[in-house]
């Protein structure tokens, strides 16, 4: 079952279109790796399916498990389960990290950490930040451990990862993605990472990787294989080379 269709989507910023016609579908239950070249709209996207403001939805409809969300607020579809990571992590003077953990977690800033709660802010290196305010003076990859922790206590069915191994360390790279397969795996939740960088599928394990380029968004099995094509042939070859492959078939021509 698909828990997301994107039909004939197109996302304007300032009234100018970054995503024209777009046309995809999102397995349940799977993780989809996207790659695509820088300024191809992968953020974009992002934001278009989150429903922050500033994207406006000049044409077209989005389906969460089979609802039509394209009207909804960004707050409706957080409370959906449409979740993400933000490829820059903005700073938020005046809240505190540990009081924005705890309202994730439906606890008051009075209440405490579960002893298993803890143990996972430990595992993220994050106890000392807790009384800091929101990625104010955090280093880069101080924000994504961050970002990751703060996603999985959201508790979402689809997660929208926007490049969560930029600028991270290869401990913490092991410790964000082991952490992100474990939660996948533990709820069956969907995810759609966007990265430029192969490391992260030693971890998370995607069973479709996703191409945006020119504007159509293609997917296909296999990204590890996808991420070595891409390396050696470039983006367009990589399509071309799997629509040949497979007889043309994408998510795009399934239906
Ligand atoms: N506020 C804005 N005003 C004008 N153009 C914008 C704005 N935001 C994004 N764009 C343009 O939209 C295009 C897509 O940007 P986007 O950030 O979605 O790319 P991306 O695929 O995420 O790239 P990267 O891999 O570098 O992160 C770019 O050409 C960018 O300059
Ligand atoms: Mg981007």
């Amino acid at each position: 079952m698909d828990i997301l269709e994107v039909k004939d989507l197109t996302v304007t910023i300032q009234g100018k279109p970054i995503l024209k016609n777009l046309n995809f579908s999102l397995k349940e239950g799977a993780s989809h790796i996207l790659f695509g070249p820088n300024g191809s709209g992968k953020s974009t996207l992002i934001g278009a399916l989150l429903g922050l403001p500033s994207y406006e939805i000049a044409s077209g409809k989005i389906f969460f498990m089979g609802q039509d969300i394209t009207s909804k607020s960004a707050d409706e579809r957080a409370k959906l389960g449409i979740v993400a990571s933000f490829q820059n992590p903005p700073e938020i003077a005046g809240v505190k990290l540990g009081d924005l953990l705890k309202l994730f977690l439906g606890k008051t800033p009075e209440e405490d950490f579960s002893p298993e709660e803890q143990k996972l802010i430990e595992a993220f290196r994050l106890t000392s930040f807790l009384d800091r305010d929101i990625n104010v003076g955090f280093s880069g990859g101080e924000r994504k451990r961050s970002e990751i922790l703060q996603l999985i206590f959201l508790k979402g069915k689809l997660l929208l990862l926007d490049e969560p191994d930029s600028g991270v360390d290869v401990e913490s790279l092991k410790l964000i993605a082991s952490q992100l397969q474990r939660y996948i795996e533990q709820t069956g939740s969907t995810a759609l990472l966007i990265t430029h960088k192969g490391d992260i599928m030693d971890y998370i394990k995607a069973k479709y990787g996703c191409i945006l380029l020119n504007g159509a968004f293609h997917c296909f099995t296999d990204p590890v294989s996808m991420y070595r094509d891409i390396k050696n042939y470039g983006y367009e070859e990589c399509v071309a080379c799997r629509r040949r492959k497979t007889g043309g078939w994408n998510f795009e021509q399934r239906k």
